[in-house]
């Protein structure tokens, strides 16, 4: 099977590590996005270091710079979207927009998956 580079957006999240770990089992060259705003968050950091560990490359980005997100999209064929943790729904969907924005504008993404409230797992 063929190898797609793989973008985990939310990747600490409890939905995001397992695919972050499914996608490196399965081989796939596997980028997860650091958010700058995680700071010193000791548990996310350890997680975002045994990725590494296991072979995952961690790309530093916010959503609050969408030049970031460009850069993160532009290193990769699929982005997975896992994020949540914004208590109003409306937000959190005004944020995955500035991602397929990033998609939009970096123009080599062949696939977008995000998983939402109620998604099927
Ligand atoms: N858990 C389930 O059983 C389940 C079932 C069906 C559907 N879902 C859906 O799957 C998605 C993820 O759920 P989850 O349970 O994995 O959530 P989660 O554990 O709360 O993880 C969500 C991740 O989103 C990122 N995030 C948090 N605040 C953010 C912000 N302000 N801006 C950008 N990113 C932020 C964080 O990842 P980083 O810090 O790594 O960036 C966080 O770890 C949600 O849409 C949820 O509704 C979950």
């Amino acid at each position: 099977m063929a190898k797609s580079k793989v973008l985990v957006v939310g990747g600490t999240g409890y939905i995001g590590r397992r695919i972050v770990r499914a996608s490196l089992e399965q081989g796939h060259p596997t980028y997860v996005l650091q958010r700058a705003e995680i700071g010193l968050d000791i548990e996310k950091l350890h997680l975002l270091l045994s990725f590494k560990k296991q072979g995952a490359r961690l790309v530093q980005g916010s959503f609050s710079d969408q030049q970031s997100l460009v850069e993160a999209v532009k290193k990769v064929d699929v982005v997975i979207c896992t994020m949540s943790g914004v208590h109003f729904k409306s937000h959190s969907i005004l944020m995955q927009l500035k991602l397929v924005d990033a998609i939009k504008e970096a123009g080599n993404v062949k696939d977008l998956g995000i998983l939402k409230s109620g998604s099927k797992i």
